[in-house]
């Protein structure tokens, strides 16, 4: 079932594999059409668990053989401070699900190394790779063809937290966090960065975010702003559920 409103368009699915297929068709025709026009394909993933659906439909032949894997590079939107191998680390689960299992040459695999226990400096050369590897749309005014974004059950996206100091930076791409709640450091991409993003995809499974999916998209008055409520990027972001996460929104919403 698709809705759509001014700010957003929603696609709810009846399940995982087929919320996984709608979203692979979706970075098949995003990375089609970017490669043949600009001859390369942007991406940068989400973290958690959700978009193991997704890689999982991505490295099936029937979507693999499709896909400019050569010309694709892949960014992530935030890490969490640990080494690459550790279970927490979302460069290990795209890894283990997704990178291992694709042609995509490892110097376009730009992986945040955020095991450098210098945060700031960590940021600080994450943000150079963004510079230095994505394209202009003018000069110096770059872009991403596609954000991946999860969403938290307090409505975070990124490691952009509620309450959190990163959510008011809006001139670096990049910066560390340090989440209260987790008691961890995080380096996320920031909204100035999800800005360059020419197609948001927000990917959102489970019942256990029925409740923040009815706060955000629902027709409740809005209670508070939550962090994915503040993005702006260069189109709509496209809400892809799976029934259990919109179980609480009507048709019309
Ligand atoms: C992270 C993510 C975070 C995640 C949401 C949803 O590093 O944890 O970037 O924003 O996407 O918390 O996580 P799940 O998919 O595990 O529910």
């Amino acid at each position: 079932m698709h809705m759509s409103s001014i700010h957003n368009s929603i696609h709810i699915h009846d399940d995982l594999a087929t919320l996984g297929r709608a979203v692979a068709q979706r970075w098949l025709e995003i990375s089609v059409q970017a490669s043949a026009r600009h001859g390369h394909f942007h991406v940068a993933l989400s973290g958690g668990s959700t978009p193991r659906y997704l890689y999982e439909q991505l490295v099936s032949p029937v979507f693999s053989n499709k896909m400019p894997w050569d010309a694709t590079h892949i960014y992530f939107g935030d890490e969490r401070c640990v080494p690459p191998d550790h279970q927490d680390s979302n460069f290990h689960m795209a890894n283990d699900a997704l990178l291992q299992h694709v042609p995509i040459p490892l110097n376009q695999i730009h992986r945040i190394e955020a095991e450098n226990p210098d945060q700031e400096l960590c940021a600080a050369q994450y943000e150079k790779c963004l510079y230095d590897s994505l394209p202009d749309i003018t000069p110096g005014e770059k872009y991403i063809d596609l954000m991946l974004l999860g969403l938290g059950t307090d409505g975070h996206i990124a490691s952009l937290f509620p309450d959190t100091e990163i959510l008011r930076e809006h001139t670096r791409l990049v910066a560390p966090v340090y989440v209260e709640k987790l008691q961890s450091w995080r380096i996320s991409m920031t909204f100035a960065a999800i800005r360059l993003a020419r197609h948001v995809i927000i990917l959102v499974a489970g019942n256990n975010k029925a409740d923040i999916i009815s706060q955000i998209l629902g027709d409740r008055p809005p209670m508070k702003k939550f962090p994915v409520e503040m993005i702006h990027a260069r189109s709509i972001p496209e809400w892809h559920l799976d029934s259990a996460a919109a179980i609480y929104l009507r048709p019309n919403t």
